[in-house]
């Protein structure tokens, strides 16, 4: 593999760096159409408004909903890209993921069955559609490593597309970022004018809210999970904490409502300290923090009966509880 050199953030001239590669983007394209996908995370954000400043109209930029995000997600995006004069068009996707979950209760197929979705079916159509010669992706240094290291699964775009880039000869991907890590991303991103609010977010996984739901997702159990976590986002945004979320188990638990006895979900509540999510511990919430965030799930989710909150460390634990 080609050796790729490092620009350390602190080294980043990012008024020299958007020069270049707005350049070598307009050199690549020439008169033609590139695509790219936006998620809303940072990397993706910061790639999008590079392309936006080199191409113009001439990038097509596609939210794909895949009805598995945060409330309004899809939305709010959208919103903020169209404040810096950026079309996002919203892609309504989320039957295909449903379908494609159906049934499926392992935690890796679930993966599996979000980034088959997503890349064979709904991006790859989007591809072949808009007629685009480039894709242009937010990959990072980071994100090379962990593949080398055998961490991430291979990031051969290419190959995930189920595209043959013999056959479809002309087909290039662009990834601008690719000599850049998080910390040079972010200070890239401030140059480029994007809002604080896209780097001030806690990390939130590529499986969405499937990441949140032990066992089967279902249209239903994502209803229930979006607003425990809309509720916890809310409540512990002031805690600073590293990241935090709401889980729905699989289990059901005995409950009473309106005097009579259900079976009812349960909700788990986590709060992390953390550097790198490599290694947490638990926040030391407040008893009277943890009440206020029960109080609220029970009383604005009539599905959930009992909420907990989780005490172990990273390892053994994992941040996520899928
Ligand atoms: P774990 O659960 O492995 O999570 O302790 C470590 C960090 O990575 C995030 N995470 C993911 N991110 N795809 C992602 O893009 C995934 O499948 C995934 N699983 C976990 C998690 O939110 C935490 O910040």
């Amino acid at each position: 593999m080609m050796k790729i050199k490092e620009i350390k953030a602190k080294h980043l001239n990012t008024e020299k760096f958007i020069e270049e590669k707005v350049l070598e983007i307009r050199q690549a394209v020439g008169g033609g159409l590139a695509v790219n996908a936006l998620s809303g995370g940072v990397d993706s954000s910061v790639v999008t408004a590079l392309g936006h400043k080199a191409l113009g109209k001439r990038l097509k930029t596609y939210f794909i909903d895949n009805g598995i995000m945060r409330q309004n997600e899809p939305v709010m995006v959208a919103a903020q890209f169209k404040k810096m004069g950026i079309h996002v068009e919203v892609l309504d996707s989320s039957k295909a993921f449903f379908s494609a979950l159906k049934g499926i209760t392992d935690p890796e197929e679930k993966r599996e069955a979000i980034t088959q979705t997503f890349y064979k079916k709904i991006f790859r159509g989007l591809v072949v559609k808009s007629k685009a010669r480039h894709l242009l992706q937010g990959t990072i240094l980071t994100d090379i490593d962990e593949t080398v290291a055998g961490i991430k699964r291979q990031h051969n775009v290419f190959e995930q597309l189920g595209i043959d880039p013999q056959a479809a000869f002309g087909y290039k991907i662009l990834e601008p970022l690719i000599q850049l890590r998080k910390d040079g991303v972010r200070k890239l991103g401030r140059a480029l004018g994007l809002p604080d609010s896209i780097f001030n977010r806690i990390p939130f996984p590529g499986p969405a809210l499937a990441a949140r739901v032990i066992g089967e997702v279902t249209p239903a159990k994502i209803h229930i999970v979006r607003k425990a976590t809309l509720i916890t986002e809310s409540e512990l945004a002031n805690t600073r904490a590293f990241q935090y979320m709401a889980i729905l188990h699989a289990d059901r638990v005995t409950g009473l409502r309106d005097n009579k006895r259900v079976f009812g979900n349960q909700i788990e509540i986590r709060c992390w300290n953390s550097l790198d999510a490599r290694t947490a511990s638990p926040t030391r919430l407040s008893f009277k923090v943890l009440e206020k965030i029960s109080g609220r799930i029970i009383k604005e989710i009539p599905e959930v009966v009992s909420v907990t909150y989780h005490i172990a460390t990273k390892p053994p634990s994992t941040i996520e509880a899928v």
